[in-house]
C-alpha cells in the first residue's frame, strides 16, 4: 500500500533537511518538501536536489516574491502596518502566503498534511498553524521541531549518522529570516538585551559611519495607495521595493532594535532591516494625510493599529481581516501623488508632497494678503467650542 503523504515546508536548513528524514523514520509519512522564496534568493534547484537525496519522494520550489508583494505587502503598507510603532511585519505577512501555497501543494498532491519547523515558543508556529487551519480545517499538521525534543548536538549526530549534510558554519550566531519586505534576526549575543548589535547581525544597511555624506532624494509616486514610481521610472511592486531596500540600506535607512511582545507571551529583543518598508509606510502616511480630511486619518488610524495586530497575531485569514480591508481600500481611493523623501545618515524624512486630491490650500494656510480664511468665523467658532469647558470652569470655581 502506498504510504500516506506529508508536505513539508523546506528551508533548505538544517532543521528542516534533518526533518526530511526525521518524518519517515517516525510517522512513515511520504515527505514532499516544498521551499518557498520570498525573496532570500536561495538556488531553487540546488535546494530541489538536496531535499530529494535526503529522501523526499518529490520537491517543489516556489517563487513568490510578487504574490507577496501584491497580496501581503499591499495590503499592510495601506494599512500603515508596524508593529507595536516599530517593526513593518516583515516575518508575519510572510506566513499566510507560505501557508497558501502549502495547502494547495497538499490538495495538489493528496497530502494528508503539512509538517513545519517552527520552535515552539515563537509567533510563527501560531501563524502557520491557524492560517492552515482556516484554509482547510481537515489537513493534520505536524510540529517537527517541537516535537522531536532533540538538543542541537544531537540533531547534528543524527544528521551525521544520516548523511544529512550539514552547513559548513554549524553554528549561524543568529537565526534568521528574510523576505524582501525586510530581515529579521534573533538569538545568540543579541539575547543580552543591553548589548548592542554586531555589524555581522546587519545584511541589508551600511553602518551609519560609512554612508554617504551627500543626502540623496527620492520622489515616490502612488496611484490609490499603491506606489507605482521611482523617481519618475513606473516600476512593478517588487523592483520599487528592491530598489528602495538597495538605496534606503546605504544610505543607513531602516535598522530596528527592540524588545517586541511576541503573541505567546515573552519580551524578546529583535534586530530587524527593513529599508523599503519604512520608506514607503512613512511616504504613504504622509500621502494619506495630505488627501484625507481629519476624521478620516484619525479613526484610520484605529482600524490601522488593529489590522496591524491581526497581522502580527496570525489572523490574516480571518472575517475581522476581510472587513478592516474593505475599510482601508475604500479610503485610498484618494490616495494618489508624489512623495518626495530625503535619504540622508539613516534618516528618511518626508521633504515635499504633491497631489490631484491635495486638501491643502495655500490660500486657506497662507499669512499673506492672499489668504482667504474667514477670521471673523473663528470669534464664533471658539465661543461655542469652548462652551462646556467654561461652564465647567464657572460651576467648579465657587466650590
Ligand atoms: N519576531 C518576529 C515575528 O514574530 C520575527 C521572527 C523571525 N524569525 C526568525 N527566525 N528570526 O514576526
Amino acid at each position: 500500500m502506498a504510504k500516506e503523504k506529508i508536505v513539508l515546508a523546506y528551508s533548505g536548513g538544517l532543521d528542516t533537511s534533518v526533518a526530511i528524514k526525521w518524518i519517515q523514520d517516525h510517522y512513515g509519512y511520504d515527505v514532499i518538501a516544498c521551499g518557498i522564496d520570498l525573496g532570500e534568493d536561495k538556488d531553487p534547484e540546488a535546494l530541489r536536489i538536496k531535499a530529494e537525496q535526503i529522501g523526499a519522494i518529490k520537491a517543489i520550489m516556489i517563487n513568490g516574491k510578487a504574490e507577496l508583494a501584491e497580496d501581503y505587502i499591499l495590503p499592510s503598507l495601506k494599512g500603515n502596518a508596524l508593529y507595536e510603532g516599530k517593526y513593518p511585519l516583515s516575518t508575519a505577512i510572510g506566513r499566510p502566503l507560505i501557508v497558501k501555497k502549502l495547502v494547495e501543494v497538499a490538495h495538489q498532491e493528496g497530502a494528508i498534511g503539512i509538517a513545519h519547523g517552527c520552535t515552539g515558543k515563537g509567533n510563527d508556529q501560531v501563524r502557520i498553524e491557524v492560517c492552515i487551519r482556516a484554509l482547510d480545517p481537515s489537513l493534520k499538521i505536524l510540529g517537527v521541531i517541537r516535537d522531536w525534543g532533540m538538543s542541537r548536538e544531537e540533531e547534528i549526530a543524527y544528521a551525521d549518522k544520516n548523511n544529512i549534510p550539514i552547513p559548513v558554519k554549524k553554528d549561524n550566531p543568529f537565526s534568521i529570516d528574510a523576505n524582501i519586505w525586510g530581515r529579521a534576526c534573533e538569538a545568540g549575543v543579541l539575547e543580552d538585551a543591553w548589548v548592542e548589535a554586531p555589524e555581522e547581525a546587519y545584511t541589508m544597511t551600511t553602518p551609519i559611519e560609512n554612508t554617504p555624506d551627500q543626502a540623496e532624494y527620492l520622489e515616490i509616486e502612488f496611484r490609490e495607495g499603491r506606489p507605482v514610481s521611482l523617481n519618475g521610472e513606473p516600476m512593478d511592486l517588487v523592483s520599487l521595493i528592491e530598489s528602495l531596500n538597495e538605496v534606503g540600506g546605504k544610505h543607513g535607512v531602516g535598522r530596528i532594535d527592540h524588545i517586541e511582545n511576541r503573541l505567546v507571551g515573552i519580551k524578546s529583543r529583535e534586530i530587524y532591516e527593513n529599508p523599503a518598508a519604512l520608506i514607503l509606510i512613512n511616504a504613504h502616511k504622509e500621502l494619506e494625510f495630505l488627501t484625507q480630511p481629519r476624521v478620516v486619518s484619525e479613526f484610520k488610524t484605529i482600524i490601522d493599529q488593529r489590522l496591524t495586530n491581526l497581522i502580527y497575531d496570525g489572523l490574516w485569514f480571518s472575517p475581522l481581516f476581510t472587513a478592516l480591508e474593505a475599510f482601508i481600500n475604500d479610503t485610498q481611493k484618494v490616495v494618489s501623488g508624489k512623495i518626495r523623501i530625503k535619504l540622508h545618515k539613516g534618516t528618511h524624512m518626508v521633504v515635499g508632497r504633491q497631489s490631484e486630491n491635495s486638501l491643502y490650500s495655500e490660500q486657506l494656510a497662507t499669512y499673506t494678503e492672499d489668504d482667504s480664511f474667514d477670521h471673523q468665523a473663528a470669534t464664533g467658532f471658539i465661543k461655542l467650542w469652548g462652551l462646556s469647558t467654561e461652564v465647567f470652569a464657572q460651576i467648579h470655581k465657587k466650590s
